[in-house]
């Protein structure tokens, strides 16, 4: 095929991915996404990064989804690969009111695994990435083979789609950065509400790059805190019964109205 003719497919193709988020998700979401991409674009171009040349591990770059081969029909909602700053998971994780020893900490969408290595600088009861891309999982994989994992030894990388994944009865710490859409955020947290309802138990999310809060804001089962870190962050408490305003006196909880 002749080069102009696959870049004209290209552009046509990525025209029609914005256009379709900006449908779906309106004109103030769709420009604070783009300004985020562009914010990190020059970021990752830096690569590779400190993280990666400490480990020899490969968690940098972007990588849109439309590159990748991906089984699901949620592909056109999900956003592309880029890294976390360590530095920043550190900081979410250290900014929780949890033991580390208590909780799972699953990454949603976790790409080539950057956070789950980080996390595992902490003694977590077991560490998981859940991730849509083959390729990205197999990254992820070899780069856990490579880490020294130093505070936990289970830490793994599950090829799924999010909006389907059935989450194990633990206390969890769930961490986004902004995986997908509205769609299938509003899946991924109807499984959780049902599988906090079937065995109840402490969640915390730390949503960063948190384009659609709204949807966590009104789950009915999650609690916005206030946290010093550039996240919107949420919690469910067992046994905690919004309706009767119970929250724990050392958090301090931001409720909508
Ligand atoms: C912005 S990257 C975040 C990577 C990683 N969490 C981090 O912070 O370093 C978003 C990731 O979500 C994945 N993703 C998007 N939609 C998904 C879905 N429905 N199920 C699982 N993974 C998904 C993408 O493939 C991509 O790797």
């Amino acid at each position: 095929m002749p080069k102009s003719v696959s870049r004209h497919r290209q552009i046509k193709a990525l025209c029609d991915i914005a256009l379709h988020k900006l449908r779906r998700d309106g004109l103030a979401s769709f420009l604070k996404s783009g300004t985020e991409r562009l914010r990190h674009l020059y970021a990752s171009k830096q690569a590779p990064s400190d993280f990666d040349r400490q480990y020899g591990t490969d968690t940098g770059g972007i990588v849109p989804l439309w590159k990748l081969q991906i089984r699901s029909s949620h592909q056109r909602d999900g956003v592309r690969y880029q890294a976390s700053d360590p530095d920043f998971v550190r900081r979410a994780i250290e900014a929780l009111p949890i033991r580390p020893k208590d909780f799972q900490y699953v990454d949603v969408g976790s790409g080539k695994g950057l956070t789950l290595l980080v996390a595992s600088e902490y003694p977590f009861r077991r560490i998981l990435g859940i991730e849509f891309s083959a390729e990205l999982h197999a990254i992820a994989t070899e780069n856990i083979r490579k880490h020294p994992r130093p505070k936990c030894q289970d830490v793994s990388s599950v090829l799924a789609d999010a909006a389907n994944y059935d989450f194990s009865a633990e206390n969890t710490i769930l961490f986004l950065y902004n995986p997908f859409g509205k769609d299938v955020l509003q899946s991924m947290l109807e499984k959780l509400r049902a599988s906090v309802v079937q065995d109840d138990r402490e969640i915390y999310v730390v949503y960063s790059h948190s384009v659609f809060s709204q949807v966590f804001d009104e789950s009915g089962f999650l609690e916005r805190m206030q946290v010093p870190i550039e996240a919107a962050v949420y919690r469910h408490l067992p046994a905690h019964d919004i309706l009767h305003d119970s929250p724990r006196p050392h958090i301090h909880v931001v409720r909508k109205n």
